[in-house]
């Protein structure tokens, strides 16, 4: 039987986010399916986000689906009134492994969070972790409009490679592909 992907992911790791205010120390990790009614909560307050319904989440963690998906979250300490630090979701990502690709299917960064770097760190984490699996490229679809969306994959060196027209409903929309490579190309001209 083959093992979850996401399982053998190394543990978690802190990194600084320079201009946060509260608490900086915002940590990446390996989703649980513990995570996924605040996952839901912040999709469903993002209307540029891709929109699964409840089953769909609770489906990344069945058998056929765990060796192929990587659920990432974000989070940060937010001080409780007992001097606590009590961890906060404050963004996701979900990708899928169909090697040699990945296909990135969702990142949501929450309102008050974004312009501070967390989902270029969610981006960047997926592509480490699909170097590591050997993998030929990420490719993704976003909205014509989602000019956030779009700065982000451009900033990390994703190239356009295709529309598809009117791919997306409510509203219709085109979408616009992207990949990055993750091989480094040898060839010389
Ligand atoms: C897209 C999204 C995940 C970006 O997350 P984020 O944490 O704000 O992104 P970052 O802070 O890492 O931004 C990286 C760079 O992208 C660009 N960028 C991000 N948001 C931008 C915006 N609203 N306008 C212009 N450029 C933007 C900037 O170059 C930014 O770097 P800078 O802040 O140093 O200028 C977030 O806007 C989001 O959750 N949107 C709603 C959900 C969504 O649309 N998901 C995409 C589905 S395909």
């Amino acid at each position: 039987m083959r093992n979850s992907f996401a399982n053998q992911l190394p543990a978690s790791r802190p990194f600084g986010i320079d201009n946060l205010d509260i608490n900086a120390t915002v940590t990446v990790r390996i989703a649980t399916p513990q995570d996924i009614p605040e996952m839901i909560r912040l999709e469903r307050q993002c209307s540029t986000a891709a929109h699964w319904t409840d089953q769909q989440y609770g489906s990344l963690w069945a058998a056929q689906e765990r060796s192929t998906r990587l659920a990432l979250i974000a989070e940060r300490g937010m001080s409780a009134a007992s001097g606590d630090l009590i961890p906060t979701l404050i963004g996701f990502l979900v990708a899928r492994h169909l090697a040699p690709e990945w296909e990135l299917e969702n990142i949501v960064v929450a309102p008050d969070s974004r312009r501070s770097g967390i989902g270029t760190r969610l981006m960047e984490e997926l592509l480490a972790r699909a170097k590591q699996t050997n993998s030929d490229a990420v490719f993704l679809e976003v909205r014509e409009s989602n000019a956030a969306a779009q700065a982000v994959y451009h900033k990390l060196d994703f190239k356009q490679i295709g529309c598809r027209k009117s791919y997306y409903a409510n509203p219709i929309e085109d979408a616009i592909l992207y990949s990055k490579p993750l091989r480094t190309n040898l060839t010389r001209p």
